[in-house]
């Protein structure tokens, strides 16, 4: 069997080291040289992901069976309708259901049409005059989130990113001057309180098969400070849930997805293929700060070293439409991940500075190692101005998880950084105590 995977990042190398314990060939289309994908491929086509007709064009030649698609980008453009025009199917939603993730306006309005739960206030603006009015009347702290794909670094907070009216407005003006996001109009949205998680979804349209729950960091720098980011690193915990979280709130989180993909079969949109919600837990339950129409990066690499399923056969159950039938199971481990990154990154990155990375070190550490956006060249490993690489460490616990992601975090050296504080005893001990203090306990 020929699997096409599109994607160069540490979520692709994530995704192909998970098929590569099935038994299927793999091709891959990526435009950076990411050393772990090439080591696992059969071929690759190296090309921008979004070069939707060349890499249809090359599937074809090489009788590609069926796709997996790793980044929003060629979701977005439609890569997922040309290939199925030739008759490759994908594991990823269609052009129409990614909108769940392209358009915030999309998402705001799918929930209030149906009047789903998990629901925050939001309105949707293209000028700054409604939003002053707005904001006079509203009278609560607010999110503004440009409507189009920003990479994690476009929403901004108030109280966090945002400190005063006159802060949201000028970023406002900004998202309409600059057309951030790719459009000049933007949701501002109720701020919630809370703590802030990830779960992920096996989708095929009707059915939902849930993954363990994962907490992302977004923020640069140690203590959650600093620029926004695609995320620095993320821990799981062994039973699937998190330290803060409980059976009942991972249940509702997936109750609200299997709602969200109900209504958009409602709408004559099915959605197919790996489902992100991303929730904040507040002392009223889970709200839905947004969806994405993938993996989550680095959350792909919490939940796929978990993975005993034969994940080719899930690939099958979503592109088939028969997941019910099917059954993901994950071993009961805490892992936990940290994201090796270009000193610089979240402000402007340095680019093309040499990384040593000592892959038999890492592996005695007993450390899974995700290569992400970096380019190799003449046998030497250099970054870009994206996340360079990962490191999970994957044990009974996350606080043993994290020794094991600490040990081989000093194999990598280099012009880069990381949050060594992630999965650590003093952040997750404060991510209890807030959640504590919000339900007055
Ligand atoms: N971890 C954030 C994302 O994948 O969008």
């Amino acid at each position: 069997m020929k699997v096409l995977s599109v994607g160069g990042g540490a979520r692709e190398h994530a995704i192909v080291k998970a098929l590569d314990k099935s038994d299927v060939e793999i091709f891959s289309v990526m435009k950076n040289r990411n050393p772990g994908i090439a080591k696992l491929s059969k071929d690759i086509l190296y090309t921008k992901e979004t070069e939707v007709d060349k890499i249809t064009e090359w599937a074809q030649s090489k009788a590609i069976d069926w796709a997996i698609i790793g980044p929003e980008g060629p979701l977005g453009v439609g890569i997922v309708d040309v290939l199925e025009k030739v008759g490759i199917q994908s594991v990823g939603p269609s052009q129409k259901a990614s909108q769940i993730e392209i358009s915030k306006q999309y998402m705001r309005d799918l929930m209030a049409k149906h009047d789903l739960p998990g629901m925050v206030d939001y309105k949707i603006f293209d000028n700054t005059e409604e939003v002053e009015k707005f904001l006079k009347d509203y009278g609560k702290q607010v999110v503004v989130k440009p409507i189009g794909l920003t990479g994690g670094k476009g929403v901004k907070i108030m109280g966090e990113h945002l400190l005063s009216t006159e802060d949201v407005i000028d970023y406002c003006q900004d998202i309409i001057d600059n057309k951030i996001g790719g459009s000049s109009s933007f949701v501002i949205e109720e701020k919630m309180v809370g703590e802030e998680l990830t779960l992920q979804a096996f989708c095929d349209g009707k059915h939902l098969m849930p993954m363990p729950a994962v907490q992302d960091h977004k923020r640069a720098y140690e203590g959650d400070i600093g620029p926004n980011t695609g995320g620095m690193g993320s821990y799981s915990q062994e039973d699937g849930l998190l330290p803060f979280l409980t059976k009942d709130e991972y249940d509702e989180c997936v109750d609200i997805m299997q709602n969200i993909i109900n209504a958009m079969a409602k709408e004559g949109t099915p959605y197919k293929g790996i489902l992100y919600g991303q929730f904040i837990l507040t002392s009223q339950g889970p709200k839905v700060i947004e969806c994405n129409a993938r993996f989550g990066d680095p959350e792909a690499m919490n939940v796929l070293p978990l993975l005993t399923s034969d994940f080719k056969e899930i690939c099958s159950g979503i592109i088939d439409g028969n997941l019910s039938s099917k059954k993901a199971s994950f071993t009961n481990k805490a892992t936990v991940c940290k994201y090796i990154v270009p000193m610089g990154y979240g402000v402007q990155s340095l680019v093309g500075e040499k990384v040593e990375v000592n892959e038999v070190k890492i592996k005695k550490s007993g450390a899974e190692l995700f290569y992400a956006s970096v380019d190799k060249r003449d046998d030497q490993i250099y970054t870009t101005s994206s996340r360079s690489l990962a490191v999970v460490g994957v044990e009974d616990s996350i606080f043993e998880a994290e020794k094991i992601t600490e040990r081989a975090l000093s194999h990598v050296k280099g012009n880069v950084f990381m949050r060594h504080d992630i999965g650590k005893k003093d952040l997750i001990e404060k991510r209890i105590k807030h959640m504590k203090e919000l339900r007055g306990e």
